[in-house]
């Protein structure tokens, strides 16, 4: 008998990343994905805790889930499972288990390959289950084989945890030290996908390119490197890797966007903010002009890089002038596309402990809505100057109106077309008509060979 799987997923793509290999495993065990919670045998909430809003999420979320069991089993038909995943249940697991006693399970980011073990023993009725672990063996070493992601552009986890410790971030403690796995673990799952008919793959990390896992002669591979042994796959049309750390932008890397082909013009590479004091004071161990400086040197090996990046606004101790300095790297980077946030105090993170610099609610929605007008001044800008331009765009999916497909420039943009859904999976020519503030939109090129691929 198949039984219901509902995920819920926040946070960031690592998160996507993590929620389908929960649904991998749980497969075997007669699971099968529905995006109904209200008939779910079992609810996993994958969660996130980057900024309090994203956290508090976790608690709403689970009331509702706990509403919709009760209402199942007054129908007659049986029990929900409920699980917590995630960043939250890592940095909050006991808190879960004290405020929402009905939660069956809670794991985090690193011991969600033994969800079987611990379903076993929540079914068995052992009370709650917590597995906040981070386990000797790596979870890769566990996930089961025939596991394939097989939409057309997929995620690929690499590298998983940070070093950096900003001063902001929750992630060194809810990810855990960096790890990266071994090549050839990585090349024989993206020949996995790519065989069930991925086209594009997205490398993952927290901090992707410190990826320094190990080749099978037992030396470690660079990101580069990684990059160069699967742009040899047959099969895979497009590369691209995220998040990035400006640190570790090597020569090596850089000179990858100039020298392999399959690897998009498109690069996240947060700086968070313009100002050197305010950077220091992030611990983000560069300055304003060393980000500058790494921007041109990406830009004269491959010209039409597009950037995108994450800001924070509002750090404590900013002050005007430094968040001018913010705007100006802003206007001197020209960003493709960036997301930006409040600065959010986070618990057991040393920016939390500077309580007298912390800057006024109502000061950091200024900046932040100055800060978003230019960047979707920037955005805007760059999606017109693809009016009239013929780019290859991946076919991904159909649109929401009737005869109309979406698919990704490689400057990462989506594209809106009118065709037949058979060109789906196709990398097709298009001609861009409009150039709109979060999208394209355009026509086939129908004289153009390259329809094939
Ligand atoms: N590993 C990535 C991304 C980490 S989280 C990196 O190194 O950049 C994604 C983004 O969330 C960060 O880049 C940062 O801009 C934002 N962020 C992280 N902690 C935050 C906090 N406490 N308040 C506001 N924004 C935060
Ligand atoms: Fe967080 Fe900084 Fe690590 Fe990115 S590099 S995950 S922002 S600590
Ligand atoms: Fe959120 Fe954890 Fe990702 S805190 S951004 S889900 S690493």
């Amino acid at each position: 008998m198949t039984k219901k799987l509902y995920i819920s997923t926040y946070g960031c793509q690592m998160n996507v990343y993590d929620s389908a290999r929960m649904a991998d495993i749980l497969s075997p065990l007669g699971y099968s994905l529905t995006q109904e919670p209200a008939n779910a045998d079992m609810a996993i909430l994958n969660t996130c805790h980057i900024r309090e809003k994203a956290s508090e999420k976790t608690f709403s979320e689970l009331g509702r889930l706990r509403n919709l069991r009760k209402a199942k089993e007054e129908k007659g038909k049986g029990d929900m499972l409920i699980a917590v995943a995630g960043c939250v249940a890592q940095a909050e697991g006991d808190e879960i288990m004290k405020r929402a006693p009905y939660v069956n399970m809670v794991f985090g980011p690193q011991s969600y390959h033994k969800l079987p073990e611990m379903l076993a023993e929540a079914t068995r009725g052992a009370g709650q289950v917590l597995d906040t672990d981070f386990p000797v063996e790596p979870k890769f070493d566990h996930l089961p084989d025939e596991a394939i992601d097989t939409n057309l552009s997929a995620f690929l986890t690499v590298q998983e945890g940070c070093d950096k410790f900003c001063a902001f971030c929750v992630v060194p403690y809810t990810r855990g030290a960096e790890f990266s796995r071994t090549t050839a673990d990585i090349i024989s799952e993206a020949k996995r996908m790519i065989d069930g008919g991925t086209r594009e793959i997205t490398l993952l990390g927290q901090n992707v390119n410190a990826y320094h896992g190990l080749k099978d002669d037992g030396k470690s591979a660079s990101l580069a490197e990684l990059i160069y042994m699967l742009s040899e796959l047959d099969g895979l049309q497009r590369l691209r890797y995220t998040t990035s750390h400006p640190l570790e932008m090597t020569e090596e890397l850089c000179q990858a966007h100039r020298d392999v082909d399959i690897l998009m013009p498109y690069l996240h590479l947060p700086v968070q903010a313009g100002s050197d004091k305010i950077l220091e004071a992030m611990n983000r161990r560069h300055t304003g002009d060393e980000y500058r400086r790494i921007i041109e040197k990406l830009r004269k090996y491959r010209p039409d890089l597009a950037l995108s990046g994450d800001f924070i606004v509002g750090f404590p101790g900013e002050t005007d002038a430094d968040f001018e300095d913010t705007l100006q790297l802003v206007r001197d980077v020209k960003y493709a596309q960036a997301y930006s946030f409040k600065y959010s105090p986070r618990p057991g993170t040393p920016a939390a402990g500077l309580a007298d610099q912390m800057i006024p609610e109502e000061v950091k929605s200024e900046r932040l809505a100055r800060l978003q007008a230019l960047l979707n001044e920037q955005q805007l800008e760059f999606n017109r100057t693809f009016e009239g331009k013929t780019i290859p765009v991946l076919l991904e999916r159909e649109g929401k109106r009737e005869g109309q497909l979406v698919g990704r420039s490689p400057y990462m943009q989506s594209v809106f077309v009118q065709s037949p859904a058979h060109r789906i999976g196709r990398i097709a020519n298009i001609i861009v008509e409009e150039g709109n503030a979060n999208s394209l939109r355009g026509r086939i090129d129908t004289g153009s060979a390259q329809d094939v691929a």
